[in-house]
């Protein structure tokens, strides 16, 4: 990609699971200033994403995307500054076809103009969106963008939507920081695990300036339960999926809090540095997910996939650890060592 982004997921907000196409600038301020009241900024929740629906629906007299003037009079260019005087960075969406999903101009053929409007703005991020893509294949309608948003000077993360189309962790990681594998997730445990495992299966093409997206989180939008909720948070962060926040976070409740704020579990998502990252894929009727992070540590997800509560057995060498092996176990959700003495 070439802009040395990346290095961990993205972590942040995006205004589309929540809000759909009613954002204005107010409510982006506030996300901004909630992001930083509540703790979560600090927490490395840093990008503010605008989704679809910021922009006007025709572009000016000039051929340059405007912004929506009744959502966001101040401009885009005033709503970055107050994004980062806040120390945070803010987010812009477009579609590499003619129109967006919501019918707004879309950017292909039109990648310079709109790369050095977004670099104008003080953008530090762009989701590109698939929709009106005219049958061009991704791999050609793609790259024009990542080669105009270099070109401006300005660093600015390119996050690929093509909703897996061709298979992307084959060809993106040259062309994105990360890269949609999936459809749309939508706020159901049965959306939600079968978004999981589509993304599991690209497992091994994620790493350091490229990672497969399986769609913004939903906690906190209502459609599952708290535990439902922990099991979704849990499986991003161990798949090191994007963690972009997809609720209201002004209005959020303490159990969507507590979720998304577990520094444990953050720290599984962003510590590949001190040692090899593993995934082993989310496996079985009861499935578990495992990484290592640090040279001498684990983590499992224990994915209980019925409805009901149930036993979950994970094996010494299921997880690949010899039958000698001695660990304590801390359970990341009831934040203390399950066993204080060594197991094996
Ligand atoms: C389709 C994308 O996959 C979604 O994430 C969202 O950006 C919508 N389009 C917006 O129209």
């Amino acid at each position: 990609v070439g802009n040395g982004l990346a290095n961990t997921p993205q972590m942040g907000w995006n205004s589309w699971n929540y809000f759909g196409c009613k954002i204005n600038e107010k409510v982006i301020r506030e996300t901004a200033d909630a992001l930083i009241s509540t703790g979560l900024a600090k927490l490395g929740y840093r990008y503010v994403n605008l989704d679809d629906c910021w922009s006007e629906v025709q572009r000016d007299s000039k051929g340059q995307l405007v912004p929506d003037s009744k959502t966001f009079p101040s401009g885009i260019k005033a709503l970055a500054d107050y994004v980062h005087s806040k120390g945070l960075k803010l987010g812009i969406y477009s579609d590499a076809g003619a129109f967006t999903c919501a019918v707004r101009p879309g950017s292909l053929f039109h990648e310079s103009d709109d790369a050095k409007s977004f670099a104008s703005w003080g953008v530090d991020y762009l989701k590109y969106d698939n929709c009106f893509n005219l049958g061009i294949e991704p791999e050609k309608r793609y790259p024009p963008m990542r080669d105009a948003l270099n070109a401006t000077g300005h660093t600015i993360f390119y996050s690929l939507c093509e909703w897996g189309v061709n298979d992307p962790a084959l060809w993106a990681d040259k062309v994105g920081n990360s890269w949609r594998t999936t459809n749309d997730i939508n706020d159901s445990w049965a959306s939600m695990t079968e978004t999981a495992d589509i993304n599991d299966k690209w497992a091994s093409y994620a790493g350091p300036g490229g990672w497969n997206d399986p769609d913004a989180l939903e906690v906190g939008n209502g459609g599952m339960t708290y535990h439902e909720y922990r099991a979704h948070f849990s499986i991003w962060a161990l798949m090191k999926s994007p963690l972009l926040v997809g609720c209201d976070v002004r209005n959020m409740t303490a159990e969507t809090f507590e979720i998304i704020s577990n520094e444990e579990v953050i720290a599984i998502h962003l510590g590949f540095k001190e040692g090899k990252f593993m995934h082993m894929g989310l496996m079985d009727a009861f499935k578990f997910g495992l990484a290592r992070f640090l040279s001498k540590r684990m983590s499992v997800v224990l994915w209980n996939r019925c409805s009901k509560s149930g036993t979950i057995t994970a094996k010494w060498g299921t997880l690949g650890l010899e039958s000698s092996t001695s660990v304590s176990i801390k359970d990341l959700w009831k934040y203390e060592y399950v066993s204080k003495n060594s197991m094996s």
